[in-house]
């Protein structure tokens, strides 16, 4: 499974890189709007960074304006992926951009029916965000899990990038459904590797070694 970083953050970019483990970044206009820098400049910096595809985000809400946005953005790297949400509008900017040569990942997935349309309409990625439906109670890994078999079904290439994740245990989750990608916050990414066991495992490892040379 691919790690995604999902940040506007170019330290956290570069800490996560240095672990050669980051295969991309998702950023989203609430994320960006944290850095107080211009959005351009900062997915300049990123692209210069991560080699592996980094979404930029439309603010258009009309086909026109997302086609506009997305053939702007695509202009700063060719490992820019333009991120349209999945409504009405989004669906003629979708073909149109994949038609020309720009990945797409779609955005704010919440149901099958509309992966299922990313997925007619071209979208190399679609992002189901399963932190928002736990954060009202629901199962999110479910959609996940749907949309995987919808595309097995039909040999759909659109890879399924996990989205909104709160917890490693989402991480857990998307791999063992065999989700391709799963996009995460860094302080999330920050704690895949940690195991207080293998902490206190390492310590008495290397307290008894002392010891021994001592001898
Ligand atoms: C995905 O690409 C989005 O940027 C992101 O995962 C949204 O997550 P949130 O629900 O934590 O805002």
């Amino acid at each position: 499974m691919k790690f995604f970083l999902d940040t506007g953050s170019v330290d956290e970019i570069r800490k996560a890189n240095e672990l050669g483990l980051l295969d991309g970044v998702t950023t989203n206009p609430s994320l960006l709007a944290k850095e107080k820098k211009p959005y351009r400049e900062i997915l300049k910096e990123i692209v210069g960074i991560v080699k592996g595809p980094v979404s930029a985000e439309v603010t258009a809400t009309d086909t026109e304006g997302m086609l506009r946005e997305g053939r702007d953005y695509a202009k700063i790297a060719d490992n820019i992926v333009v991120k349209i949400p999945i409504i009405k509008t989004g669906v003629n900017a979708i073909r149109t951009l994949t038609s020309e040569g720009i990945k797409v990942n779609v955005t704010l997935c919440f149901s099958p029916t509309q992966a299922l349309i990313a997925a007619k309409a071209g979208a190399s990625f679609i992002s189901p965000f399963i932190g928002r439906f736990d954060d009202i109670s629901s199962e999110g890994m479910q959609l996940v899990a749907e949309i995987i078999t919808i595309y097995d079904n039909y040999g759909y290439e659109t890879e399924v990038l996990v989205a909104s994740v709160r917890h490693p245990m989402h991480v857990v989750q998307a791999a063992m459904i065999g989700a391709d990608i799963c996009t995460m916050p860094y302080a999330v990414f920050d704690k895949l590797l940690n195991h207080p066991l293998t902490d206190i495992g390492l310590k008495n490892f290397l307290a008894d070694w002392e010891k021994a040379q001592k001898q």
